[in-house]
């Protein structure tokens, strides 16, 4: 396992398009762990495959985060099957440090995926689990929050 490092929004890789997996080999495997221990050490609440250089359709999520604790939940080709509801509010991107929006989201999201045995699975997430899901889908899409959010806002540092 290894921390990768995350590229942020001035390089043009994080507009690309990723490409789908179809078949779970050791390589993803490797990347799979390495994104684990990226998203740890950076206390993310989730993490684009596009996000550590590597244009794949593979995003991971702490959905434990709530409950401070850590579920990681690894999505392999997902798709978006459902959506619903509307919520806004503040969301941020590993890959735009220093920075927080205000984007509205649909409040109750359904994602098809891929775990890393390759069987489909489907997650159901809602508020901060929908926005995370969103988030992280669209950045396999080349899409990022800022596109979205209809004010930015500069962090101060606490
Ligand atoms: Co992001």
């Amino acid at each position: 396992m290894a921390i990768r490092k995350i590229v942020t929004d001035e390089d043009e890789l994080l507009r690309k398009k990723s490409r789908e997996v179809v078949s779970v080999n050791n390589r993803i495997i490797t990347l799979l762990d390495d994104m684990k221990d990226t998203l740890r050490l950076s206390e993310g609440v989730g993490l684009a495959a596009p996000q550590v250089g590597i244009l794949r359709r593979i995003f991971i999520i702490n959905v434990g985060i709530e409950e401070d604790r850590e579920e990681i939940v690894e999505f392999i080709d997902p798709v978006i099957v459902e959506m619903s509801g509307e919520q806004t509010g503040a969301e941020g991107c590993l890959s735009v440090p220093g920075r927080s929006g205000t984007v509205t989201r649909p409040d109750k999201v359904t994602v098809e995926a891929t775990d890393r045995n390759g069987k489909r699975f489907s997650y159901t997430g809602i508020g901060l689990m929908a926005r995370c899901l969103c988030h992280e889908y669209d950045h396999l899409d080349g899409i990022l929050y800022t596109d979205k959010a209809s004010e930015m806002f500069e962090e101060t540092e606490e």
